[in-house]
């Protein structure tokens, strides 16, 4: 029995040997057990080369598929040190990169992310985060970026009130994509437009741009001028009100977490025609949600098998009456040098109707769902925080 000095979660204190696999022990009690065919095709020593940085000569097609361990034992600095058995290779395992790659329910659980699901409740209160504090303290742009993670939405104050400075806000979250309406787009009130929104009417909730194959994911709307009355922007927790319609009617949660329908493109002055086969919600290997794209001004005709269309209809109005409940909306007024950024392939957005004489102004830009988890890695790893690893949904996708 090796003796607990450090951190009991990482500290090795036996190894046990079957030929095919190793059982090892942890100074917190817990067991893992690993692969010797898993352990030798992940070999981090100097021939092997590291995964991280793509250096790297072993290929699996050169491990046999039953390869063994000849012997697995604890060095005096904790590390385990294996040989195997068909060129009697010889590697040496970190601990604590051990422990973050054990496959044990328990572990993977522990690693996997898990959405903050909100209501009304937030109503008043919702999560926030100051500009300036953000821009010169990466621990309160952590902050404010897993608020972003945790709730899918974050309203953060006191940011510039120039146009100019939009792409810099947008920056907080991560580098600026450019989508189909390029990269930062107006929305100024026009009465003749040709985007929805550029009009002063009432918006449901709905998700931008379902029709791309990976759709918009954080969004960040940067008022240059808020409306002087009305306007005030409607949030809506797409996977809480998944997981309620899962309670509720479990047969319409799998049509639309399995069956495709079409989201079309809009027609756009650039002469664009997108459109999009995918289901409302996207699940993931545990059968959770991990995205949702939709939008009711763009969802139709239904292309599907004749007996799955009326079915569809239903599971379809029911999901919509429950995101246009207000019940389930949560109104955030966002002022004048306010920006309010929200994971588009989570929350819905709409906002309530507006004045058109107070010349509002917003701007609007989006940042890549996998360039967002980088942004938040990379913080997260520079702060000595273990949640740079966690493992976090794939988003939207099918
Ligand atoms: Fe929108
Ligand atoms: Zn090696």
């Amino acid at each position: 029995m090796g003796v607990v000095v450090g951190n009991p979660r990482t500290t090795l204190t036996e190894v046990a040997n079957a030929g095919d696999h190793i059982t090892v022990h942890w100074g917190d009690g817990h067991t893992s057990r690993y692969h010797a065919v898993w352990l030798r095709h992940t070999c981090r020593c100097e021939i092997c080369g590291t995964f991280e940085s793509g250096i790297r000569a072993l290929r699996l097609t050169e491990i046999p598929d039953d390869i063994a361990i000849s012997s697995a034992n604890l060095d005096a600095d904790g590390a385990l040190n294996i040989i195997w058995s068909d060129d009697d290779h010889k590697g040496c395992f970190d601990p604590v990169w051990l422990r973050a790659t054990c496959n044990s329910p328990e572990e993977r659980q522990r690693r996997k992310w898990r959405p903050t699901l909100w209501g009304k409740e937030l109503e008043g209160g919702v999560p926030e985060a100051d500009y300036e504090a953000c821009r010169h303290d990466e621990a309160a742009r952590l902050a404010m970026l897993e608020h972003l993670r945790d709730y899918g939405f974050v309203l953060l104050r006191n940011a510039p009130r120039q146009a100019e400075a939009t792409p810099d806000v947008i920056a907080l979250a991560g580098p600026l994509r450019v989508t189909n309406y390029g990269s930062v787009y107006d929305f100024t009130y026009n009465p003749d437009a040709l985007v929805y929104g550029d009009l002063n009417v009432k918006l449901d909730p709905h998700c931008d741009e379902p029709y791309r194959q990976a759709p918009p994911s954080i969004t960040c709307f940067h008022f240059v001028r808020a409306a002087t009355s009305g306007g005030a922007s409607l949030m809506v927790d797409g996977f809480r009100v998944g997981v309620m319609l899962r309670e509720e009617d479990p047969e319409a949660f799998r049509l639309l977490s399995s069956v495709p329908i079409t989201h079309y493109r809009r027609l756009l002055k650039q002469g664009r025609d997108f459109r999009m086969r995918a289901p409302v919600f996207s699940l993931d290997d545990d059968g959770e949600i991990a995205g949702i794209r939709l939008n009711d001004r763009g969802a139709g005709p239904l292309d599907m098998a004749d007996d799955l269309i009326r079915p569809m209809l239903r599971a379809l109005r029911k999901l919509e009456a429950m995101l246009f409940d207000k019940a389930n909306q949560v109104e955030v007024p966002v002022g004048t040098g306010e920006a309010l950024f929200f994971n588009n392939q989570r929350v819905l957005h709409g906002r309530t109707a507006f004045a058109p004489e107070g010349d509002r102004f917003m701007r609007t830009g989006n940042v890549e769902l996998d360039e967002f988890y980088s942004t938040l890695r990379m913080l997260a790893r520079e702060q000595g925080n273990e949640t740079a690893d966690m493992l976090l949904p794939h988003g939207a996708l099918t």
